[in-house]
């Protein structure tokens, strides 16, 4: 069968949408939690789930989508310009992803870089030139290596992670939103 890969965008009030996005954004807080060793109850992962939600529509370069094969959703990524640039550790310009993932059953099938490469141009088009991460360290490292993500050698001040950086010189969007 045909691949088809499709986005949605969140949209706040919509209890559809926090039900969907609900089913990965807690898989996801749970495993990188386990990753970095730290832990959040359910509640609490899904108050900050619903913080996240309630800022959708705020800015036109904020996103926050659900991402399909097929008609099934596999992937939610969290992603904007940066206004604050890590507290001015980069210059301006830098779109940045905040949450990323694929849901296990989905792995290692290129889904991953299909969705990656739609937040590139997404973000290309609100104006980002440049993207910055900071990877998870078990999953998330050998992932932005793999598509072109390079250590700054710099720190996020807050979690204390590496931050990656790569250029978006040709983005390049196969997927429909
Ligand atoms: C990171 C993640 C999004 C990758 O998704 P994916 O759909 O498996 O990624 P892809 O299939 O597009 O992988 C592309 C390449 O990245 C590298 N890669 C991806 N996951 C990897 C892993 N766990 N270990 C080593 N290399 C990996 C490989 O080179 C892979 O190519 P290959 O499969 O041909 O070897 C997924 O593992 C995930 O959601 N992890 C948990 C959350 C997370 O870490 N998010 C990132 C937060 S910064």
């Amino acid at each position: 069968m045909e691949k088809q890969i499709n986005f949605l965008q969140i949209k706040k009030d919509n209890e559809t949408h926090l039900e969907m996005a609900s089913k990965l954004w807690m898989p996801f807080v749970k495993e990188v939690n386990e990753h970095d060793g730290t832990y959040q109850s359910e509640e609490q992962i899904i108050d900050g789930l619903k913080k996240r939600i309630s800022i959708q529509g705020n800015r036109k370069d904020m996103h926050f989508e659900i991402a399909f094969l097929n008609g099934e959703p596999f992937g939610i990524a969290m992603f904007a310009i940066d206004l604050g640039t890590v507290y001015g550790l980069l210059e301006k310009g830098y779109g940045t992803i905040m949450g990323f993932y694929v849901h296990p059953n989905f792995r290692r099938k290129g889904l991953g870089t299909s969705f990656s490469n739609h937040i590139e141009a997404t973000l290309y088009s609100d104006g980002a030139r440049k993207m910055y991460v900071c990877p998870d360290p078990v999953t998330g490292e050998p992932f932005w290596k793999a598509i072109g993500y390079t250590d700054s050698g710099k720190f996020d001040p807050d979690d204390k992670k590496p931050i990656y950086i790569k250029e978006i010189t040709n983005p390049f969007d196969l997927v429909n939103c």
